[in-house]
């Protein structure tokens, strides 16, 4: 392991992400500045088999890191020796794509003898409204991604407290399946968002799982079968031919539906988060739900109506990136906290396990 230099402000750090199905690299400074952030996404890879397929992203990954890496760098006019760490998602998420990433980083960190960052790829999310913007701990995080529906106390960089949770799907699951079932694609999430701006959202009565009861979980299982009960009776079951107008209500009532659990649990837990810290918030949201714009409207509502206010990073920094991957690197950097050459890859790896590991490395 390599000295860190806490506090250093010229820190800079490349980050690699390759757990789903966007190979990335970015370059991102202690300040916050974005040196450069490139993504490739396998999308058309993807599309015929409507969901990502683990050994196409794997294998796609490798085709092109190494180039991606060589640009990123380029673009950020730097060398490998310039830099002060390589930080790179080590999990969770598609086993053969994340050993793609931290085989690179692994190579690059012994080459140049640089410092490893193995990163958990929801602390990237969960840190993300940090790069670039003034926020302390703690906060309260709504983390809504294709795999993950979480409500977080962030109370430092390794520390999470899980408040709530998805029972069953996570959110964006539940937009891609919606999506799915109307025929509009993939991804599913910007799809569904673009449908309902033309939708009317009370044309479909759908349910709203969980609402008013205790606790601070979701479940998102029950409304999925709501959609293709309605979308069945509407004859929009994989129905290219359905009515447009329809499928718009649909994703629309969907989307409301969504909005008003989101809204209801946000709500319970930002009273909960000021009584156990002694704060009002902030709430922050992030993942790659969090680029929704009717969702990010009623997050910051909801905050609002609490006396605080939502932070959402910009939507190309919610969906999949490496610069939240950098950015995760330099904080982990900050604090002195590396990783040792023979870090394993994780394809399940929940952002609790963090604390111990924090409270384990030095510094
Ligand atoms: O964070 P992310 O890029 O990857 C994971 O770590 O899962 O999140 C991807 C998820 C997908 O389910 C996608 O449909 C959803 O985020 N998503 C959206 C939007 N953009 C992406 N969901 C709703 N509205 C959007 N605009
Ligand atoms: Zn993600």
């Amino acid at each position: 392991m390599s000295e860190t230099k806490p506090s250093e402000p010229s820190l800079t750090v490349l980050g690699i992400e390759t757990s789903c199905d966007e190979t990335a690299a970015a370059v991102v400074t202690g300040e916050g500045r974005i040196l450069a952030n490139l993504i490739l996404s396998q999308l058309d890879e993807h599309r015929p088999y409507g969901g990502v397929v683990p050994e196409i992203a794997a294998r796609s990954h490798l085709d092109h890191i190494d180039r991606l890496v060589g640009e990123a760098m380029e673009q950020a006019g730097l060398a490998f020796a310039d830099l002060d760490g390589v930080a790179v998602t080590a999990g969770p998420g598609l086993i053969g794509g994340v050993f793609v990433g931290v085989m690179t980083a692994k190579a690059i960190a012994l080459a140049w003898e640089l410092p490893f960052l193995a990163v958990n790829h929801l602390e990237g999310h969960a840190l993300t409204a940090r790069l670039g913007a003034a926020l302390d701990f703690p906060y309260l995080l709504l983390l809504v991604s294709g795999g993950h529906c979480q409500l977080l106390a962030v109370e430092g960089v390794g520390r999470y407290r899980h408040l709530g949770g998805t029972i069953d799907d996570a959110v964006g699951e539940a937009f891609d399946k919606t999506a799915k079932l109307l025929g509009l694609g993939y991804p599913g999430g910007p799809a569904v968002e673009r449908a309902a701006t033309e939708g009317d959202p009370e044309a479909f009565g759908l349910p709203r799982p969980m609402l008013g009861r205790p606790g601070l979980d979701f479940s998102f299982s029950g409304l999925k079968t709501a959609v293709r009960h309605a979308a069945q009776g509407a004859g929009l079951l994989d129905n290219p031919e359905g009515d447009p107008q329809r499928r718009a209500d649909l994703a629309a009532a969907f989307q409301a539906a969504v909005g008003d659990v989101l809204a209801e649990r946000c709500t319970k837990a930002l009273a909960l988060f000021a009584e156990r810290y002694a704060k009002a918030g902030p709430l922050v949201v992030a993942g790659g739900v969090a680029a929704n714009r009717h969702l990010r409207a009623r997050l910051d509502a909801v905050a609002a109506s609490a006396g605080t206010r939502l932070l959402a990073p910009p939507p190309a920094l919610c969906t999949d990136n490496a610069a939240m991957i950098a950015w995760a690197g330099v904080e982990r950097l900050r604090l002195g906290l590396t990783d040792p050459l023979d870090f394993a890859a994780r394809p399940r790896w929940p952002l609790e396990d963090l604390a111990a590991r924090a409270a384990a490395s030095p510094g």
